[in-house]
């Protein structure tokens, strides 16, 4: 029986000041040599040792190929430059600590293919049990290629791992396999397999690390915990869902496997199938893992699988092309010049698509997810969008549309939930605008930052496998992906790249949810808004005051956006993309874009537009309505402030604040 506490992360049930260290175990990692290791599983290490919830009675036996001294591993973990200093996510380092934790780590080099060597290595784990009275519990890490799993498997069993007969004890044995574990659905099942050969199902521990993430745990912890809003969880109340991974690096050394795996497989099959099961899924009966696991398997297994055709309908894909400056010079290289990627590559770093489930719950509920790498900003969110209010009662007053609620996990960077509803704006008029109610993990909890394995090795030591996956689990999400490589293999891209770095993605990504009359919510957070020169250094009440107003807009190449002599009904801000301002003849007479905003001046003294703009390439960009505009510059002195300036700077133009105002 474990705690269903234990779900939640260590720091926060920390925080209860009950919970209990880590149990005893030698913790065996296959592939110790590599990066995982040094950048993610020591600096775990450390966090649980640095907040007391590491036993005393553990030590690290690593093992790979190279061949070093365990002085060499201890001094490759230490590193200055390269090991813990650099790696590790606490405010101030504690030498004692490490000190303490480094002496821990041993290393013994062996081949994958030698049983000799696994059998010297179950003679080492031994001693180190021994040693570190660690109660004969073994604690095996794969971080490996996927490849070598079965093979590991197979010489752990037969080097005498395996605890048969109780020679060792009551000591309990559990393996941890990183992801990828497969790569379609035939390689998973035989992955299970060639493990399940000689391990049992419970011993194996899967790892999905944003299992590991805090703000994913706690969706659970907000549907389950809080009766306000399971009630309203379903077709009759919500519209849409969107999950939206967003990464602003590239494929970066990654290129040899990123080219044979692609967003889908990287990113969709595992993270965000996983989030999906989480927010969801039915009611568990308990926090017991297999109680919730059982849960996301029915889920998973309730995802529609699509046939060719559907996919073609319901799934866009794409690929990251360079940047070029004005002269059209590579400034960053595209997906197809990166290390290690073929240079023709089909291979997709972007993905959007559509989902159903074919449950009560949920059917006819559109779930989108999208996907990509080289965008223009890192965001992972997920947006429960509820129906609309109906807007007939708001006739005959200034009212003409009104907005969904939506509901926005923000999962990372910036991590919270958020509220997003209408209020009545003060004055004598009914005016509506968007407000949020907001709440933010770092103003409420004082948790160090964690690297998302912590909980994972300790809910494992304590054999909690809540924040791992199963392994039919994982066969079920490839079910559903399995529909989607095919299709895609079977007709290669034949527009890649077919989207800039640093832009919001391809237009087929758009075109999805606009066929559905639909658009994806793009988050802006403060910090994205501040790359604007125009609002950096804003004070928050103003950036949250446009944040609420945005609308994202995409332009096509060649689509004008404003025409000459047109009333003036919002201003534009450029996200990524290029547009040119055309004069009454036609004349180029400049280029506005990324960080530039245009149609501020039409807003600013009323008046009709004084040039046609038309983007140049795609052009996504963010608009803010005439009316939110007025609304800011009356409510934020700083605002009206710069747009005098622009007056005055741009159009030579001297307007008074009073004046402005009073418009
Ligand atoms: C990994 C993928 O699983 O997750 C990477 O292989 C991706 O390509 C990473 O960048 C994203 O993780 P996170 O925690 O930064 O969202």
């Amino acid at each position: 029986m474990t705690d269903s506490s234990q779900i939640f992360s260590s720091a926060a049930v920390e925080a209860q000041g009950d919970i209990q260290p880590s149990q005893p175990c030698i913790m065996l990692i296959f592939g110790a040599s590599g990066d995982l290791t040094k950048r993610l599983l020591v600096p775990a290490l450390y966090n649980l040792a640095c907040d007391g919830l590491l036993s005393k009675n553990f030590a690290v036996l690593g093992t790979a190929n190279t061949s070093i001294s365990t002085e060499e591993f201890r001094a490759r973990m230490s590193g200055d430059s390269d090991g813990i200093r650099k790696f590790h996510t606490r405010n101030t380092f504690d030498d004692q600590v490490w000190d303490d934790l480094v002496s821990r780590f041993h290393y013994q080099p062996g081949r994958f293919d030698n049983l000799d060597d696994f059998k010297a290595l179950r003679q080492k784990v031994a001693e180190l049990d021994a040693q570190y009275q660690a109660k004969s519990n073994i604690l095996i890490y794969f971080a490996t290629a996927p490849s070598f799993f079965g093979l590991i498997c197979e010489n752990l069993a037969k080097a005498g791992f395996r605890n048969e007969g109780g020679q060792d004890g009551q000591g309990w044995r559990r393996i941890i396999a990183e992801k990828p574990f497969g790569t379609d659905t035939e390689s998973a099942r035989l992955l299970n397999k060639a493990v399940l050969a000689h391990w049992q199902e419970n011993q194996i521990y899967r790892v999905d690390h944003y299992l590991g993430k805090e703000t994913v745990q706690n969706l659970l912890a907000f549907r389950f915990a809080n009766g306000m809003f399971e009630p309203l969880w379903n077709k009759n109340h919500i519209d849409n869902i969107q999950f939206n991974v967003c990464e602003e690096v590239d494929v970066g050394a990654r290129g040899g496997y990123y080219d044979k795996s692609g967003v889908l497989r990287d990113m969709m099959q595992n993270h965000m199938f996983q989030m999906l099961a989480y927010l969801c899924m039915e009611p568990p009966a308990s926090f017991e893992p297999d109680a919730i696991r059982n849960e996301k398997s029915k889920l998973l297994s309730s995802v529609r699988v699509y046939k060719a055709d559907e996919v073609a309908r319901n799934f866009v894909r794409g690929q990251y092309g360079p940047s070029l400056d004005d002269k059209g010079n590579t400034v960053k290289p595209g997906y197809r010049d990166a290390p290690d990627v073929n240079p023709n590559s089909t291979t997709e770093t972007f993905a959007a698509g559509k989902l159903q489930i074919d449950n009560w719950r949920w059917e006819g509920v559109p779930i989108y997810l999208r996907s990509g790498k080289a965008l223009w900003k890192r965001g992972t969110e997920i947006v429960v969008e509820f129906k609309k209010a109906p807007e007939a009662i708001f006739k005959g007053t200034s009212v003409k549309q009104l907005e969904p609620n939506r509901l926005v996990f923000h999962i990372q960077p910036y991590q919270g939930i958020e509220l997003l509803f209408q209020a009545k704006v003060p004055g004598p008029t009914l005016t509506l605008q968007k407000v949020d109610m907001r709440f933010s993990y770092s103003d409420t909890f004082k948790a160090s930052r964690y690297t998302g394995y912590e909980v994972m090795l300790y809910s494992c030591t304590h054999g909690d496998a809540t924040l791992f996956s199963r392994g039919d689990l994982v066969e079920e999400a490839w079910k559903i992906a399995q529909p989607i490589l095919d299709y895609w293999k079977a007709t290669p891209a034949q527009d890649f790249p077919n989207y800039a770095r640093g832009t919001w993605g391809p237009k087929a990504a758009h075109e999805l949810l606009a066929k559905d009359g639909r658009r994806w919510f793009e988050v802006v957070t403060p910090d994205v808004l501040e790359r604007l020169p125009l609002f950096k250094g804003s004070d928050p009440v103003l950036l949250n005051s446009v944040i609420m107003a945005l609308r994202p807009r995409t332009a096509e190449a060649g689509e004008v956006i404003i025409y000459r002599g047109d009333i003036a009904n919002e201003m534009y801000l450029i996200c990524s993309g290029e547009v040119e301002v055309l004069d009454a003849s036609g004349e180029v007479i400049k280029t506005l874009k990324d960080g530039d905003y245009f149609g501020e001046i039409g807003l600013l003294i009323s008046s009709p537009r004084t040039a046609t703009i038309r983007a140049i390439g795609q052009t996504d960009m963010f608009v803010l309505e005439k009316a939110d505009f007025s609304r800011i510059l009356r409510d934020s002195p700083q605002f009206a402030e710069g747009m005098l300036k622009v007056a005055q700077d741009r159009y030579d133009l001297t307007i008074l604040l009073d004046q402005l105002l009073g418009q």
